[in-house]
């Protein structure tokens, strides 16, 4: 979608959605399983040791977290860096995140809120399986392109192998409804990518350089999915 404007009714749409789902999204971010606290934790820091690993975070740096969740994260990042900020589409999410004293701000799914070129280093986890379209995947890569300094980074991470086709996973599909029938009390994941996807997209932006870092998380919602780092020479 051109200029990164999505319509009012789509983005009412989406409110709605992320409002029934926003159990899924607890439990997607580990909040649900806070009874055992110390597997979130030890998962979250392994995520954090890849992630850091990959970007490098340095204190002097502004950095955004999108989707930032309960902010397992967003914490860990203001361990490092002094300016860093989570933005979440989530009410919810952003009152439980502010609860822990971190910096979170409610975004409304539109233009972000901040000026262009103001972050060194954008993270966006576990978020792009959980949007409902590609339009919305790619207003939200426009977004971040826009915020991120000449130089800086964008990495988003947990997206599928780029050799696997990208299927839809969208509520409704047979996966859902298998879930439902089982009980199960895990996430819908909507969207895996195509990894032609993230090249068309970048391409139309002026993003130098793409790479793919593949995943050493061992725990098995991870394993096997792959890190996507952008780094942005314009
Ligand atoms: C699976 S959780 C991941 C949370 C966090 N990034 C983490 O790693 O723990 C996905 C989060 O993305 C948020 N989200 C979904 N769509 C979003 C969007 N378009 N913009 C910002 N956040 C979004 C959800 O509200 C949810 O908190």
């Amino acid at each position: 979608m051109g200029g990164g404007i999505l319509s009012l009714k789509k983005i009412g749409h989406y409110h709605s959605g992320r409002v029934q789902e926003s159990s899924n999204a607890l439990y997607a971010n580990g909040y649900s399983m806070e009874k055992n606290d110390v597997l979130v934790k030890k998962i979250y820091d392994e995520i954090f040791i890849e992630i850091n690993r990959i970007v490098n975070v340095l204190p002097t740096e502004t950095v955004l977290d999108i989707g930032c969740g309960t902010g397992e994260l967003l914490s860990r990042l203001s361990n490092i860096a002094k300016n860093v900020i989570g933005i979440d589409l989530s009410e919810e999410m952003v009152k439980l995140a502010s609860q822990k004293k971190l910096n979170v701000i409610l975004y409304n799914g539109g233009t972000l809120p901040f000026d262009k070129e103001k972050f060194d280093c954008i993270v966006v986890n576990s978020v792009f399986a959980n949007l409902p379209s590609l339009e919305i995947a790619s207003h939200l890569i426009e977004e971040a392109h826009r915020v991120v300094t000449k130089n800086g980074r964008i990495l988003i991470s947990a997206i599928h192998h780029p050799g696997k086709t990208g299927m839809p996973t969208h509520a409704g599909n047979w996966r859902t409804h298998l879930k439902k029938l089982l009980g199960l009390q895990q996430p819908i994941h909507y969207y895996s990518y195509k990894y032609s996807f993230f090249l068309k997209e970048f391409d139309k932006l002026d993003f130098s350089q793409i790479s793919y870092f593949p995943c050493k998380i061992q725990h098995e919602s991870l394993r096997g999915k792959y890190h996507v780092l952008l780094k942005n020479w314009r």
